[in-house]
Parts: C-alpha cells; structure tokens; sequence
C-alpha cells in the first residue's frame, strides 16, 4: 500500500520540514532529504538571491528531491522568487519537487508550478480553505494547527480539531502540522486520517539549521507553555517563544494596539533575525510552536526523521493492540446488549 505524500513528493517517510523563515537553509533541507524526509528550502526572511545561494548548497548537498517554501504576502514583491525557482528547475530538472505555498492567496500560483512539472503543496488552516485549494488544483493541503510555531490562521483551530475536519472535506492527501514533533505526536496525525506530518520547531533545534546556537538551546530549555501570540492587536496570530522582548511586544499591544508607528518596528523580520540569526534572544523574537515543550536535544536533522518515523511506527501498532484488549471484551458485550446492568 503506497502512502500518496510520499509518492507526490518522492520521499520514503511522509514527514515534511515546513518553510522557516530566517532559518529555513539548504544545508537543512538537504538533510532532512537525505534523511528520507522532505526538506524544503524556505524563502521567507530571504532575498530571491539568497534564496538561488540556499537552493545551489542543498542541490550540492544531496541527490534527493526537496521542495522550496514561499509564503507570498511576506514579500513584498513575490515574482522574483518564482523566477529564481522557475530558473533552478530548468538547470537541474527533477530536483525541486514541489513548491508550498502559504501566507496569502495561492490560487494565481498555483498553475504556474504545476505547470514546471512541480507539486503545489498549500497552508490550510480551515476546512474552507482545504477545500478552495483542492478545487484551484493543489496536490497536498498542509492543515496547521494553532498550536504552530510562527503565521497561523484567525481561526484558531487547533491541530486536533482541525485535521478531521479537513479529511473530511477534501480527497487530496491532508499532511499534519502545529503540535507535531516526535513519533507519539506523529502518530496521533496519522490517527486523524493525515497522510504526513510536517514539523517546523523540532527542525530548528538541529545540527543543519542555520538557527543560532543560542535560540536552538532556548528551545531545547522551554516548556510547552512557554510560548505566546503577538500581532493579534493587527488580526495576526504569530506564535513565538516567550522572551522579554516578546512581552514588551505583548505590552506595547495592550497600550497602542494595532498602532503601526509603535508596533511595526518591534514585530519587523529584523528583530526576528537579530535574535534567530545573531543570537540575541533578550533583543528580539523567535518563532517557536506549543511542541518545543517535547524537544529536548539538538541533533542531526536526519536522526528528527528516523525518530520520528520508527517511533511513529511502534506506539501505532502497539497502542492498537492494546485498544483491542482493553475494549474488545466491551465491544462484543455492547454488540450483544449485555452491557446493560440487570433491571430490577
Ligand atoms: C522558525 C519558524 C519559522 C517559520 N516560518 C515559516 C515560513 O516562512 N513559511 C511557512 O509557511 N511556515 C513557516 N513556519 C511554520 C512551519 O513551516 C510549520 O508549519 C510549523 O512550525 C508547524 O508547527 P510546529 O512548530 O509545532 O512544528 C515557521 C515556523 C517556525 C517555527
């Protein structure tokens, strides 16, 4: 029985590195690759210049496929990065093989890809959404939980509410993400009725990522609670991890919301990148997920794969034998309509 992410995307485990903004590199993407993943390269925080440099160091790195993140209202100008893309996958056909999209409208884009030979994975973050990208001709839908580090959706839905609802709504295969970062979490996705998962926090803390060492370790040192949403005083969610400076932004929203005079300076890509890049987690913030409270180490990006897959794999078929025994009693007994306690 084939798994379809697996076969849209070329992979061995449907387990999908999502777009990283800042920190997204192809060192990252082609190991997660090698890995049997799906490692992407990610555009956002980069310019289309930096982004063919990324693209060039994971084809160096790799011979496996990996795909190439573009979350188009984050540019301000997206047509150079499709340009950038269309360019590598004339010069090296085969090698990019699908491109998501997020952060705005994919509809117009969506032909364009396809029609490079590419597959079009899209961000949904409502059932609505799952259904209008499957009709514009996406082949996978990405359904991100708001458990999700970084841009999610207004609607708020949580991982475990959402994936239903979407497998419910549309027949192209529905990849998992929010919450999602070892094998017990994995699992629980498939269980739902995803066909993968995708993971953006757990790849941070890795040994590929660009990430500096001091927001990987902050990671590692955070719990699940210690993560917060900014923006929303501009209709945006955005969760990062908790920092002094991410509650000074919190603070600066509750007294001057949605004020762009006040607020853009501080909630800008360039105080993202001073503490993701340069490491001063205290000067800026850092996008992080709700599942940074189940990383614990930083490790190559293809052992985060491994794991997740093998682990994955043992707690499905484990805890379906144990459901067996602990209901199969119950089951025949309710069938039978013996359940029932003896009337008096
Ligand atoms: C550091 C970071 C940066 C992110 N940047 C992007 C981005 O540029 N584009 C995008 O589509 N998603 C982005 N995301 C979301 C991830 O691709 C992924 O869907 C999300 O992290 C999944 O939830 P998790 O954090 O619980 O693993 C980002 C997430 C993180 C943690």
């Amino acid at each position: 029985m084939k798994n379809r992410v697996c076969e849209i995307l070329g992979c061995r485990f449907p387990i999908i590195q999502g777009g990283l903004a800042y920190v997204g590199n192809g060192r990252l993407a082609a190991a997660v690759s090698a890995g049997g993943g799906f490692g992407q390269v990610g555009s956002g925080g980069r310019s289309p210049e930096d982004l063919e440099a990324q693209i060039r160091i994971a084809l160096a790195a790799t011979d496996a496929g990996f795909g190439v993140n573009v979350p188009l209202s984050e540019h301000r100008d997206v047509s150079p990065y499709f340009e950038v893309i269309e360019r590598m996958v004339r010069q090296h056909p085969g090698r990019i093989r699908a491109v998501s999209l997020s952060a705005g409208n994919p509809r117009p884009w969506i032909p364009v890809v396809r029609g490079w030979g590419l597959a079009v994975m899209t961000l949904a973050s409502t059932p609505e959404q799952a259904q209008k990208a499957e009709a514009a001709g996406a082949d996978i839908v990405i359904c991100e939980g708001t458990e999700a580090g970084g841009h999610n959706g207004p609607a708020e839905l949580t991982t475990f509410s959402l994936i239903p609802n979407v497998v419910d709504a549309v027949r192209i295969p529905v990849v998992a993400a929010g919450g999602i970062a070892d094998g017990r979490t994995a699992a629980a996705a498939i269980c739902l009725g995803a066909e993968g998962v995708q993971m953006g926090t757990r790849f941070v803390a890795t040994e590929e990522c660009q990430a500096h060492p001091n927001y990987k370790n902050l990671l590692v040192a955070s719990r699940a609670q210690d993560t917060v949403v900014m923006e929303r005083s501009f209709g945006r969610i955005t969760r990062v991890l908790r920092s002094p400076f991410a509650e000074a932004v919190l603070r600066q929203e509750a007294e001057t919301p949605g004020s762009e005079a006040h607020l853009l300076p501080m909630i800008s890509g360039r105080m993202n990148a001073r503490a993701a890049l340069e490491g001063d987690v205290e000067g800026g913030w850092m996008n992080a997920g709700q599942s940074v409270g189940l990383v614990h180490d930083i490790v190559p990006a293809a052992d985060v794969v491994r794991r997740v897959a093998a682990e994955a794999a043992r707690i499905l078929q484990q805890r379906s034998a144990q459901w067996q025994a602990w209901t199969d009693e119950s089951i025949r007994s309710t069938d039978e309509g013996t359940h029932n306690p003896p009337s008096r």
